[in-house]
């Protein structure tokens, strides 16, 4: 059957080429915000239980291209699935973050750790793609928007696998960081081959691009940060599948207050780099040049504000941005679960109507 992407301008937008307007997804589209994924969550029971079953995973995936007319879909899953494939026993009680059951602590934990095989522990996930790609496409082959694949950063997954869960400080991973560097790069090690074999295994399985995300390669200090989170992303980056099917899939990667780091960031071989809201658009592009796209960067606390700000907050994001290829529209970090779903409507239509003025104007 032929395959055709009615929707194509996020993959463009990432391969820096021009588009008629600027496309938009907002990270966790998918989520409590939305009456109807917390009803699909309590018919799954749980959290997991949602996550783990590809056909609740398609149904939560297509939520919120249901509402809205975002230019992308990303897998539902959650980035602990590698930690949770290693044996470390995840688990989300209800109204607290995550738990780990046998978090990495001592030596012989760390010489325990390896690389899972992602067919035998993590098949759930790649199934869910596989479906989502299926329920994207019409009987005619035409997909609507292209999905997204994603993975937590080797440095990422080492907070939440060494603290056992969340952490206000991180000082159990970081004391081991500079108490025991070794260790720590040992942990990195398997945590990078995994990150790898299983953004391959999203890719064959059908992701269009991929996403990696370093919610706490902020936390680090210069210098730390380039040796224990950015240089893992660079060897992942380095071990990506670029082409299948015959198109090439992007690479994004986000470091959360990782804005000082930009140009080392767009260094490590990636398509597009993910910013935060501290960071000014205008001047990261100048920053960049043409060398990578960037996604972002509205401050998520923007959607709780009355609509014509909401508005008024995106044309400064796009204006900032300015009449070049090679933006990607995005919230600086996770949509709240308090924002009221309306709003996001406000935004999507915001982004779509403002950067096809913008493109008038030229
Ligand atoms: O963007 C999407 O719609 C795809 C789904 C997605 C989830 N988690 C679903 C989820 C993605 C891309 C993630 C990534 C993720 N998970 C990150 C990196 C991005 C970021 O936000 O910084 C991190 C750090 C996690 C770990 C995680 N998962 C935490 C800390 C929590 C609990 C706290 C919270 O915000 O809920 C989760 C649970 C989780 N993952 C939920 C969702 C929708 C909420 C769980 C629920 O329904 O009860």
């Amino acid at each position: 059957m032929a395959h055709t992407l009615l929707n194509d301008t996020f993959l463009r937008a990432l391969l820096r080429q021009p588009t008629d307007y600027t496309p938009i997804w907002l990270m966790r589209q998918a989520g409590r915000y939305l009456p109807e994924y917390n009803a699909t969550r309590s018919r799954a029971g749980s959290f997991l239980g949602l996550a783990k079953n590809p056909d609740y995973a398609t149904e939560v995936t297509l939520q919120p291209l249901e509402r809205y007319p975002l230019d992308a879909a990303i897998l539902f899953s959650d980035i602990l699935t590698i930690p949770d494939a290693m044996g470390l026993g995840l688990d989300f009680a209800a109204g607290e973050g995550p738990k780990f059951a046998r978090p990495v602590r001592t030596e012989a934990d760390i010489a325990k750790l390896a690389v899972p095989d992602i067919e035998a522990t993590l098949s759930y996930v790649t199934d869910a793609v596989r479906e989502i790609r299926r329920a994207l496409t019409d009987a005619e082959g035409r997909q609507r928007v292209p999905l997204i694949g994603f993975s937590g950063s080797p440095w990422t997954l080492a907070c939440y696998m060494v603290e056992g869960g969340g952490s206000d400080d991180f000082r159990t991973v970081k004391s081991m960081l500079y108490a025991r560097p070794e260790l720590m790069h040992r942990i990195l090690e398997v945590n990078a081959g995994a990150v790898a074999a299983y953004l391959n295994a999203q890719i064959e399985a059908g992701a269009q691009a991929v996403m990696i995300f370093d919610t706490w390669g902020g936390a680090l200090a210069d210098g730390v940060y380039q040796r224990f989170s950015l240089h893992y992303i660079e060897k992942v980056v380095g071990c990506l599948k670029r082409e299948h099917d015959g198109a090439r899939v992007p690479v994004i990667t986000f470091t959360k207050g990782g804005g000082l780091w930009l140009e080392e960031i767009a260094a490590t071989g990636v398509d597009a780099v993910g910013l935060d809201w501290t960071v000014n658009l205008g001047r990261a592009r100048e920053r960049v040049g043409a060398r990578v796209a960037l996604q972002g960067n509205i401050d998520p606390t923007v959607l709780f504000a009355p609509p014509a700000t909401i508005r008024e907050e995106a044309r400064k994001v796009l204006d900032s941005f300015g009449d070049h290829p090679g933006h990607v529209f995005n919230l600086g970090h996770g949509i709240s679960q308090f924002t009221p779903p309306e709003h996001v409507a406000e935004l999507v239509d915001e982004v779509h109507r403002h950067s096809r003025t913008i493109r008038a104007r030229a």
